[in-house]
């Protein structure tokens, strides 16, 4: 992180730690690479849905248990069920001041969910940042990385989930001018200096 700070000047306007981010893309877009590399420099927690939905699998807890089929299908778990685990994520004391969010929101219903979370805290989206990245390196990345759900069959399945589901909310942010366009292909500190530059303009 810190190189990531040395290298690419973190701009003024969004070291203050009071930004409310989210990073869109499809599967294997970098979107939790980003968000870990660059919440520190930017003083907010990173918020991976997916990474919590995991760790609730490998807890076996209650809400493990209801995802972990679904998970594993590559289809998406219930707008209902996502509300009240980002609810509950959102409301800890070190989302208070700003967050940078990964894997939410995936659905135009998951999108109202989140304005009506920070309209009751007064707060607002600042930025939604895309990562664009082409779907032969997006398989490729995944099938390289090997998780549970990164078998081919299942990636392919996220992928048109991703098509179907979630592409719309490119259209959603860029009618509210929040949506910048990022090339996803490039290292990862390359991308990173972009995402910076990006949230820098719109600070
Ligand atoms: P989630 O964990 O969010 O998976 P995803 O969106 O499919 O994203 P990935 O983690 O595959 O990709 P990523 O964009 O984060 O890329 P990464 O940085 O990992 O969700 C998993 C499942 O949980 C969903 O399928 C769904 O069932 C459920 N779920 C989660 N959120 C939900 C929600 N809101 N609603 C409903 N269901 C939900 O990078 C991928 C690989 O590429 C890594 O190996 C990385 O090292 C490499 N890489 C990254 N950047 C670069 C680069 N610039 N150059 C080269 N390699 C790179």
């Amino acid at each position: 992180m810190a190189e990531v700070a040395a290298a690419h000047e973190v701009p003024e306007a969004v070291r203050s730690g009071n930004l409310r981010a989210v990073l869109l893309g499809a599967p294997g877009s970098g979107k939790g690479t980003q968000a870990e590399f660059l919440a520190a420099a930017l003083g907010v927690p990173a918020i991976s849905t997916g990474a919590m939905l995991r760790d609730a699998v490998a807890l076996g807890s209650a809400l493990g248990s209801k995802v972990a089929g679904i998970m594993g299908s590559g289809a998406l778990v219930d707008d209902g069920l996502m509300a009240e685990v980002i609810r509950d994520r959102l409301d800890r004391p070190d989302a208070s001041r700003g967050f940078l969010l990964d894997g939410y929101p995936r659905t135009t219903g998951q999108a109202a969910t989140l304005d009506e979370i920070l309209e009751e805290c007064r707060g607002k989206l600042d930025a939604v940042v895309l990562l664009e990245v082409p779907e032969a390196v997006l398989v490729q990345r995944a099938v390289a990385r090997r998780r549970d759900d990164d078998r081919e069959e299942v990636i392919r399945e996220r992928l048109r989930v991703y098509r179907e589901k979630t592409e719309p909310l490119v259209d959603h942010y860029e009618r509210r001018s929040l949506l910048t366009r990022v090339d996803g292909e490039q290292a990862v500190a390359d991308v990173a200096a972009a995402i910076l530059r990006a949230l820098g303009r719109r600070a």
